[in-house]
């Protein structure tokens, strides 16, 4: 016996029905991934992609299903005129009216218990560093890679990315989608473009871990590098970095970290996108009054003032890499021979070296068998030194180039130091002036003593007075006026 048709419920129909046997199915999918996750965690962050948006969007859209197909009817039971809109009078001393009240309540608390279990773990998820890392694998693997081998390895993505609080949550969510996006049809930038424009204020996020008022004293910084010569010659430099810092407050701040200080205020312009030109430096010290420093002879005007975007200092124009660091060739390897990795008594190893990393390459597949190749064809009898050889200057480009994404360190200058890019001589060059005539400095004192240097890798006699510079290689008094990075570039000067 059918019922009348005005009777039947709404959602009695096929665009329904579909919707009904979807939610059902996301449901208990859903309901039985997320069990499995919590008793044994995922560690593949498809297994949490699938579990935590493809999943829920198959209920969702299940759901919406529902809806969509008792709007439709209704619409076509309205066209027929056998629509009645009297709500349904429901009778709770009925049994069956009773029993399928009490079915309805139940499951629709089960699933609210549900979603909010699945929704704090898809939380979770989407801010873990698998998620970040490891899922849009090729296009996140240089910083993955270097993240994993940085002090910050612990920290996890989010930290410096999204920071605490709800509103850089949703931006970075719905930012979120739009990579998503870019990943799935292949738009992405390679590489990545930095300076990164939205990064949230360092003041939300390097803050919550370090603060200007704990730096004080200073850090040693002891450094070997080895010539491209025949003997891998080695010469070592030693240094006490004046981090300084400390409390404006209390004594003045002081040292590198004096710039942080709560009552300074830096303001600076770049003529570049890569902020490594800067020619305008404006500073508001405890006195509130402002000065500003141009670079000599290349002073800009107002129009060009009022329409450049001024740009306040904080911690990642210095750190701008802190924990995605892409090491020069010759950084790497002088490491790895310091540490004994890679073994300085092979002959040439370190020119070797350079040349092979710094070869063209298609992918690293092609750059590991390439080092292999070339490195046993030079080393045809090192037997065990080679084999470390090889492992070490493959670890060296895994870590460090990355063909796929053109990633490698000539595209991410670090601006901490001044070797191989301008760093703090973008300011410090001695050649930023301000109407009175003050300089901002370039005294290598001002920023770090050396108190020992020299050949050899262990340098015994230690001066803490602070040294004179000795530049390694006879050039005369180049390194006083001309910067390091016109002629240092991250390999050897020929
Ligand atoms: C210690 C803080 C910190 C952590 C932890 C961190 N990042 Fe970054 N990341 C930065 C900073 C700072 C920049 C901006 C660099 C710039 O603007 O030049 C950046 C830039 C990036 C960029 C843009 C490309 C580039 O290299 O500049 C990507 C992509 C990125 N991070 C991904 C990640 C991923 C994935 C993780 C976790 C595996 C992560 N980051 C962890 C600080 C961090
Ligand atoms: C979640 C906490 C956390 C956050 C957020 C964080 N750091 Fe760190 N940072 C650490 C830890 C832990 C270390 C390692 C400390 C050590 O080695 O003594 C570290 C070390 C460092 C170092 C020293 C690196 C070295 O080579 O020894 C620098 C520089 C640094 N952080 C800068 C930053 C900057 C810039 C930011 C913001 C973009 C930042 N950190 C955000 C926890 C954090
Ligand atoms: C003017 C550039 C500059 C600014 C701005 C700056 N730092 Fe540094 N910081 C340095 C230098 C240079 C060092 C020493 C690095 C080295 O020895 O390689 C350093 C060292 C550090 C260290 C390691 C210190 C230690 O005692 O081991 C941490 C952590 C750090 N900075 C965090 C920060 C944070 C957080 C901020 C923002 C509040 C910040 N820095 C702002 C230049 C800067
Ligand atoms: C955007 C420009 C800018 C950059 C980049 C910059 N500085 Fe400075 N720095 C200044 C200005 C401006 C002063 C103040 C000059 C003055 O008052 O004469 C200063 C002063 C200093 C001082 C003296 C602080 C004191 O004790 O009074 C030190 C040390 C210093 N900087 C270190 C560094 C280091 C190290 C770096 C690179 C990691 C760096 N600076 C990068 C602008 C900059
Ligand atoms: C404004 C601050 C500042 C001034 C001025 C300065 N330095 Fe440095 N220097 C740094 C910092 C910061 C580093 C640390 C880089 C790092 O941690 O990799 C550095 C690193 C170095 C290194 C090691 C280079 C490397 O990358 O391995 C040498 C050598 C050096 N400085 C020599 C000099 C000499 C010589 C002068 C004077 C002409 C000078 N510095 C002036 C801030 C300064
Ligand atoms: C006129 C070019 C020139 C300038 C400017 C210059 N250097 Fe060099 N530097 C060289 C040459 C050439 C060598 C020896 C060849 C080589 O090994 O790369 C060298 C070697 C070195 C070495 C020995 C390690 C190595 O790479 O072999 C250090 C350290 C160094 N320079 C530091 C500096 C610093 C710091 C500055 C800036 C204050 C500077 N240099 C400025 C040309 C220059």
């Amino acid at each position: 016996m059918t019922q009348p048709l005005e009777r039947r419920n709404l959602t009695h129909n096929l665009i329904s029905l579909l919707g009904m046997v979807m939610a059902a199915f996301g449901f208990i999918v859903g309901a039985t991934l997320i069990y499995v996750d919590m008793q044994h965690h995922f560690d593949n962050p498809y297994t949490g992609l699938f579990t935590y948006l493809v999943v829920p969007a198959i209920l969702a859209g299940g759901l919406l299903l529902i809806l969509i197909g008792a709007i439709v009817e209704k619409k076509r039971r309205a066209r027929q005129g056998t629509e009645t809109s009297r709500l349904p009078v429901i009778n709770l001393n009925e049994t069956r009216q009773f029993r399928v009240f009490l079915a309805v309540v139940v499951t629709t608390l089960l699933f609210i218990a549900i979603s909010v279990v699945g929704g704090y773990r898809a939380y979770h998820f989407t801010e873990s560093v698998e998620f970040c890392g490891k899922t849009c694998h090729s296009v996140m693997k240089p910083e993955y890679t270097a993240y994993q081998n940085s002090p910050h390895a612990n920290a996890g993505c989010t930290k410096c990315h999204i920071g605490p609080g709800a509103d850089f949550f949703v931006k970075a969510k719905i930012n979120g989608l739009y990579q998503v996006y870019s990943t799935m049809f292949n738009k992405y930038n390679r590489p990545i473009p930095a300076p990164v424009h939205n990064l949230r204020p360092a003041k939300e996020t390097c803050y919550t871990c370090h603060w200007p008022e704990k730096f004080f004293g200073a850090t040693e910084l002891k450094r070997t590098y080895f010539r491209a010569d025949e003997e891998n010659s080695p010469w070592t430099i030693q240094m006490l970095m004046n981090v300084g810092g400390g409390n404006a407050s209390k004594n003045g701040a002081k040292g590198i970290h004096w710039h942080m200080a709560s009552d300074v205020k830096i303001e600076y312009i770049a003529a570049d996108e890569k902020r490594l030109e800067i020619p305008w430096v404006r500073l508001t010290g405890a006195d509130g009054v402002p000065t500003v420093f141009q670079t000599a002879g290349e002073e800009l005007t107002d129009e060009q003032v009022a329409a450049a975007e001024i740009r306040t200092m904080d911690c990642i124009d210095c750190h701008n890499r802190p924990t995605h660091q892409f090491h020069s060739p010759e950084r790497a390897l002088n490491d790895a021979l310091t540490s004994g990795e890679l073994d300085s008594a092979l002959p040439e190893i370190k020119l070797n070296g350079i040349d092979v990393l710094t070869g063209e390459y298609e992918t690293e597949g092609e750059a590991l068998r390439a080092i292999d190749a070339k490195l046993t064809a030079a080393y045809p009898d090192a037997g065990e030194a080679l084999e470390k050889a090889i492992s070490a200057i493959q670890t060296i480009y895994a870590r460090n180039i990355f063909p796929e994404m053109k990633v490698s360190w000539e595209g991410y200058p670090d601006h901490i130091g001044h070797m191989i890019t301008p760093g703090c001589f973008r300011c410090h060059n001695g050649d930023h002036e301000n109407e009175q005539g003050r300089v901002i400095t370039r005294d290598c004192a001002s920023c770090h003593s050396i108190i020992a240097q020299g050949p050899g890798v262990d340098v015994t006699s230690v001066n803490t007075g602070g040294l004179e510079f000795k530049h390694p290689e006879d050039i005369d008094e180049e390194w006083k006026e001309t910067r390091c990075d016109d002629c240092h570039t991250g390999v050897p000067v020929m």
